[in-house]
């Protein structure tokens, strides 16, 4: 159990293809997990992927289920850890099959001090495994999805900027947002 530190842009570690985990709950799992869950709520994140700590392993851990001051109108989502994920965009309505986006703001430990508006599937199914190798399928929309989404591009080597497509809305949190009660270390 301990603080790692969290790798920035620019760290050639994350821009990794990260490796699926082969081994579920194995001691070295559990510790990378715990590390993990340590690392998130001192940097009071909403998530985090093991190669943010320099791990090549496709798993992530996110969860907003106590008030977080980075994102105080967030809704919650459940404390998940989530290994060897397949994200599945889905239709926002059954009645229409366009895969619908939309953008909000996004920040990210590995990119402090910056926000910016990152187009997202609205709607999304995601599996994967848990730490014991038990199976998890969500179908989620929203917040969840966006963390969803933004977390597993940590697994494929990709951090939000890269998603990025209206630049005059890419910048310094405390400039974007003047007054925001919220820590701006992020
Ligand atoms: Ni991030």
């Amino acid at each position: 159990m301990a603080i790692r530190d969290i790798l920035k842009m620019g760290d050639p570690r994350l821009l990794r293809i990260a490796q699926p985990v082969t081994q579920f709950d194995a001691d070295e799992l559990h510790l990378l997990i715990s590390d993990l869950l340590d690392t998130m709520l001192a940097a009071d994140g909403a998530g985090l992927a093991a190669p943010q700590i320099g791990v090549d392993l496709q798993l992530v851990i996110f969860g907003t289920d106590t008030r977080n001051p980075r994102y105080p109108d967030a809704p919650e989502v459940p404390k998940t850890v989530l290994i060897n994920p397949v994200i599945i965009p889905l239709p926002a309505s059954e009645n229409d099959a366009t895969l619908l986006e939309v953008e909000d703001w996004e920040g990210c430990l590995s990119v402090p001090g910056l926000r910016a508006m990152v187009p997202r599937f609205a709607r999304i199914r995601y599996i994967g495994f848990d730490q014991y190798g038990d199976p998890i399928d969500r179908t989620v929309e929203g917040f969840h999805a966006r963390v969803v989404q933004h977390e597993c591009d940590h697994l494929i080597g990709k951090l939000y900027p890269m998603r990025v497509r209206d630049f005059s809305r890419f910048g310094y949190t405390e400039v974007l947002f003047p007054g925001l009660d919220a820590p701006l270390d992020d």
